[in-house]
């Protein structure tokens, strides 16, 4: 099987997160069509017969563009096995109420593009200090602080459970073959 994996990144994580997920069909015999949707690229010649589509959520919500890429895409989407990785920090909360917001993150992009993914994986992100500007470093520490998460900004975190993500790829293989 050929498998779409599109992804958008703003800080890089997402992008790694969708490396492994190729990573993963690969080893499982399959072909992944790794793809940033915000580039413009064009992937139908390929023929995917399957999509994984993994964003992060920065301020409540995804990248612009991913949100442009499945709206445009939406009747394809729907027409093969898919999935969306939804990459949050709050997904790490200890706190069940900010767990629960991050699960609902994917509500309203799925309401208004109408994409139906078969499964949703959500995955934690990463805190990268050593790349965000002084402004952006200030307000996620601030961010972090509140929620127990790493303060220590001379280096990055990373909290993404790499055994779950490839689980949920062996998951979503074996549905697709279904
Ligand atoms: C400016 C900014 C805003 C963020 N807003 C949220 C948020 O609203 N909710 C959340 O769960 N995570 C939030 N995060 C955490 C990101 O989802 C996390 O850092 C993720 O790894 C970013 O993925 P990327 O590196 O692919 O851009 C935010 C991060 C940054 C830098």
């Amino acid at each position: 099987m050929i498998i779409l994996v599109g992804y958008a990144t703003v800080e890089g994580q997402t992008r790694k997160i969708a490396d492994a997920v190729a990573a993963a069909i690969e080893k499982a015999g399959h072909r992944a069509l790794l793809l940033d949707v915000t580039s413009g690229g064009e992937y139908a010649v390929a023929h995917p017969e399957a999509a994984i589509l993994c964003a992060p959520v920065h301020a409540a919500r995804y990248p612009a563009a991913f949100a442009s890429f499945v709206g445009q895409e939406v009747s394809w989407l729907n027409s093969v096995p898919s999935a969306f990785v939804s990459v949050s920090l709050l997904i790490r909360s200890e706190f069940e109420e900010e767990q629960e917001e991050a699960r609902q993150y994917p509500d309203a992009l799925l309401a208004e593009s109408g994409w139906r993914p078969g499964l949703v994986h959500h995955a934690a992100g990463a805190l990268r200090y050593t790349e965000y500007d002084f402004f952006k470093r200030w307000i996620i520490r601030r961010m972090a602080e509140y929620e127990n998460a790493p303060t220590d900004v001379s280096r990055d975190h990373e909290f993404t459970d790499w055994q779950a993500l490839s689980a949920f790829v062996q998951a979503f293989l074996d549905e697709a073959k279904a």
